[in-house]
């Protein structure tokens, strides 16, 4: 059986090159030798003549007024045959790569017929002028359909078809062939298939592609083409092929494929028109022949197909490529879509009917859908009340004024809340506000700033108020006094989170305060060096300096590689999760120099440190309708490469522990993160918080339900569990978590507020 298999196989080796049938005529004396020959020397080929339907149909398309007798038609079609024999009538046509021998009417016959339902949607006029046209197609996925629509409607004389690329298996979910073609050039199947539906139209293939060196030949050899369709996936051609194009003053067509996305770019009637509609102006074009990873190509890609206008499915698709998708999907229907929108664009620019350039959609779904308006969801980003002052005078007013206690001054006040504010907080959302009451001070906590809809438990408050205090508090010892620090003096009240006095004035400097100034959150990769023995002692120590609380840390490969797992999983909950994707999104990041320096909050872009991929992603990820839809599917795992590489980075990976989840033993544990970053700081290592799974876990753990699907508060509880193993928790109460490198600087600092929108004082409310 297999020999035998094989011995066929070898005998049925394909013809993979030919692509132009033989045309004969019999009335030719030389092209019935040539038949004759054929017909001997390649049995067996398979004859198909239906001359006798094909003259009928001809005989009513030259007389479509006439009603014909039974019999009629059958005896005019016969009579036009004018006393030959039919088999000398027409034309046999010949194609080598399948044997096949086709019976047909000679050319003019043939068109006639072949477009006779052309009529009038395009006229017979129309039809003569588009069978003069010339026509170039890089790119054969979208190109083939497009080739395909072209020859149906017949509107070219001449197509130039150019892909260096083999037919695959995974090709035909949009590339109308047979299995029987896998592995052969797509030009040659495109030209044969155009063959078999019309002989006599004209192709040439370029089956090495497009490239600097047969551009011009593509373009001008047997005559400039009337119009170019560029459908490739190089960035590089399409540069170079729309460059010649301009000179050359061809008019450039591309399908896009993603909701019917369509250029026509009229350098025939716009020759000083930029190419790509300027989309790329800002770029070196050189770059673009010299990129090869998607990093490189992006910068042209991305202005290109335009994010904005992406549909949601292709950004949610876009987000999980080399992750669980290979590369981008593209349908057979988007591609037809394309076959006809290309070709319909071609016909109305060559008969004259068309002269814009731009960029339209035809978004099948947009245009065609249900009337009733979807059931619209509640907004999932929370709003909170802002704090006023008067509620802030009327909680300080509730605590009497200690008259033993030195009143702070308004100079010491300031300088000790600038300190304070140089803290770091979730999202920079910078939600302490301040009330100099009394010569005390008053911290507040502002929900509008600071509260999370997914921290119903409040641990992320009580560590953007604990560093908060802690600074403070280093602040005032290294000026030389001391101040106390009574957290929640109001029980049931979490808004007013400490009561700040003067304790002493005298007080021993803590050399964590020489680095307020200087610590920040680095998000830099590093070298994933060891971390030196002395700053882990040092970041302990500083830790433990803070009642109640303890520095864990994790130092070897294998544990931090299985800990970025449980980081990656969290912050991918975190960024399906509505709330947690309005929440970072819509409130916390700013995308651009100007909103930065416009609210100096929240997250600045470039603190990220993302590269081109990832800031496309992440502007790709802010679509929640994306989101929504990873979501459903159970993935969005394309997300957790950035935190698997930031992690093999690392030299270490941070966590504070305290005692228990009560709200000062969380104050305190955020008092003692604010420590180790400062430690850190000193000891030159970049600290950039990854605490989600001790985030997002702590509502699951402390009762708050309701908040997760249950499947994925089942994960967050096994991903808390693997953390407390992995750094030995024993009981303790995480708090937060920190990856540890060795970096260089980070390319941006985060800015803060102006001290007014912190600081109030009594005197000024009066
Ligand atoms: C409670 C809390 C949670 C944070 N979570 C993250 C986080 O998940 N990812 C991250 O990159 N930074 C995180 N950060 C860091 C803040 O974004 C950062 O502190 C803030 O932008 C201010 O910048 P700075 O630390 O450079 O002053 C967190 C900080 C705090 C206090």
């Amino acid at each position: 059986m297999d020999t035998l298999l094989e011995a066929l196989l070898c005998a049925s080796a394909p013809d993979r090159d030919s692509y132009r049938p033989m045309i004969f005529r019999m009335a030719a004396p030389e092209d019935r030798a040539r038949l004759e020959d054929l017909l001997k020397s390649r049995p067996p080929i398979v004859v198909l003549d239906e001359l006798v339907s094909q003259l009928t149909e001809l005989v009513r398309a030259m007389q479509p007024a006439k009603r014909f007798a039974p019999g009629e038609l059958a005896k005019e079609a016969l009579a036009h045959l004018n006393g030959r024999p039919a088999h000398e009538y027409g034309v046999w046509v010949f194609y080598p790569w399948s044997n096949k021998l086709v019976h047909l009417l000679d050319e003019d016959e043939f068109v006639r017929v072949r477009t006779d339902r052309n009529r009038n949607k395009i006229t017979t006029e129309e039809q003569a002028l588009l069978a003069t046209k010339k026509l170039g197609v890089i790119g054969l996925s979208v190109g083939q359909s497009v080739c395909l629509t072209l020859a149906l409607e017949r509107s070219f004389g001449e197509l130039r078809i150019a892909d260096f690329d083999t037919l695959d298996l995974s090709n035909l979910n949009r590339i109308r062939s047979g299995v029987h073609e896998l592995g052969h050039s797509k030009v040659v199947n495109t030209a044969r298939e155009i063959a078999e539906l019309d002989p006599f139209l004209k192709v040439t293939v370029f089956s090495e592609g497009i490239n600097e060196e047969n551009i011009h030949a593509f373009l001008t050899e047997g005559g400039n083409l009337d119009l170019l369709i560029e459908e490739c996936d190089s960035v590089a051609v399409k540069i170079i092929a729309r460059q010649h194009a301009k000179a050359l003053r061809i008019p450039v067509v591309m399908d896009t494929s993603d909701r019917g996305m369509i250029d026509v770019e009229r350098f025939d009637l716009e020759p000083e028109r930029p190419i790509l509609h300027g989309l790329i102006d800002h770029l070196d074009p050189r770059d673009a022949a010299k990129a090869r990873t998607n990093e490189e190509k992006l910068p042209f890609v991305v202005p290109i197909i335009g994010l904005e206008t992406m549909s949601v499915r292709m950004k949610a698709s876009m987000l999980e490529i080399e992750s669980t998708v290979g590369t981008w999907p593209q349908l057979a229907s988007s591609v037809v879509l394309g076959g006809a929108l290309v070709s319909d664009i071609h016909r109305r620019i060559a008969i004259g009917t068309f002269t814009s350039s731009g960029r339209w959609f035809l978004d099948a779904e947009e245009l065609v859908k249900d009337q009733e308006p979807r059931s619209s969801q509640p907004d999932p980003l929370p709003a909170y009340p802002r704090l006023t002052l008067a509620s802030m005078l009327e909680l300080a007013e509730r605590i009497p004024v200690k008259k033993d206690r030195k009143p702070l001054t308004t100079a010491t006040v300031k300088e000790l809340v600038e300190a304070g504010v140089l803290a770091p907080s979730a999202g920079n959302l910078q939600p302490w506000q301040v009330l100099h009451h009394a010569g005390r001070l008053l911290v507040f906590h502002n929900a509008m700033d600071g509260d999370s809809g997914l921290d119903p438990g409040r641990l992320i408050p009580a560590v953007d108020m604990g560093t908060f205090l802690e600074n403070v508090h280093l602040c005032a010892l290294g000026s030389g006094f001391d101040v106390s620090i009574e957290p929640y003096p109001l029980t049931q009240e979490h808004r007013l989170v400490a009561l700040i006095e003067h304790s002493s004035d005298e007080a021993e400097p803590d050399p964590l305060s020489l680095s307020l100034r200087a610590r920040c959150t680095n998000r830099r990769k590093g070298d994933a060096r060891p971390l030196e023995p002395k700053a882990l002692e040092a970041m302990e120590h500083a830790a433990a300096g803070i009642f109640g609380c303890r520095a864990h840390f994790l130092t070897n490969r294998p544990a931090l590689d299985s800990m970025a797992e449980v980081i990656a999983e969290a912050e991918r909950l975190r960024i399906l999760h509505p709330v947690g994707h309005a929440e970072l999104f819509r409130k916390e990041i700013r995308w651009s120099p100007a909103e930065t320096s416009g609210s100096r909050d929240g997250l600045d872009l470039e603190t990220m440190e993302l590269k081109l991929t990832e800031k496309v992603g992440f502007h790709v990820a802010a679509d929640a309708q994306a989101m929504d839809l990873l979501a459903s599917w159970r993935i969005g795992r394309g997300f957790m490469k950035m935190t698997r590489e930031n992690m093999a980075s690392a030299s270490a990976l941070a966590l504070v522990s305290c005692t228990s989840n009560s709200a000062t033993d969380l104050l305190n544990g955020g008092r003692s993160m604010q420590r180790l970053w400062l430690a850190a700081t000193a000891h030159n290592l970049a600290v950039h918080p990854c605490a989600a799974p001790i985030l997002l876990s702590h509502p699951v753990r402390h009762g708050f339900s309701g908040l997760f699907e249950p499947h994925d508060s089942s994960l967050l509880l096994e991903l808390y569990d693997r953390l407390a193993e992995a750094f030995g928790l024993d009981g303790r109460e995480a708090v937060f978590m920190a990856r540890l490198s060795y970096a260089s600087s980070p390319s941006a600092i985060s800015l803060r507020r102006p001290l007014s929108t912190f600081l109030h004082s009594h005197a000024s409310l009066s």
